[in-house]
């Protein structure tokens, strides 16, 4: 046997030897990044919140808020209908901005559009941004994440 064979042989036997090692490091690894990031079904939802009251808010009006930190927008499409959505593009994750003279949320990263209802209708984004569960108690609006 050469003494390069026997190299390779120590070299192998030293990759073998150092999976568990390998194993006993990633397991704890993997059980903190559970806690520290858990699963959707896991998270506790954010709170509702007032966003606006109807009187602020004309038909056709739209209004920028955040929401659990992340930024979103309410829009009163008629005298009932009111929706809201984070403003977090589908693509890539850039924040996207209403765009009154088109009549779109526009993605400045990738050229991404979505429509007032919040679908997508042009550029690389795969579906519609994430819409939010919009509740009317009087003149108040209140914007709650959906449940799954
Ligand atoms: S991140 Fe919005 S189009 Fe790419």
């Amino acid at each position: 046997m050469s003494k390069k064979e026997q190299i390779s042989r120590r070299r192998f036997l030293t990759i073998l030897g150092g999976i568990p090692l390998a194993g006993a490091v990633l397991a704890p690894t993997a059980a903190m990044t559970q806690f520290l990031y858990p699963p959707a079904s896991l998270r506790t939802p954010p709170k509702p919140l007032q966003v606006a009251s109807l009187s602020e808010l004309p038909v056709g009006g739209l209004k920028e808020f955040e929401y659990n930190d992340a930024p979103a927008a309410l829009v009163r499409k008629s005298e009932q209908e009111i929706l809201a959505f984070y403003r977090k593009c589908t693509h890539l994750g850039c924040t996207v901005i209403w765009k009154p003279e088109d009549k779109i949320f526009f993605c400045p990263c990738h050229g991404g559009k979505f429509d007032l209802d919040g679908k997508n209708i042009g550029g690389p984004p795969p579906k519609p941004l994430i819409a939010l569960q919009v509740t009317v108690d009087g003149d108040k609006v209140i914007v709650q994440e959906r449940s799954a």
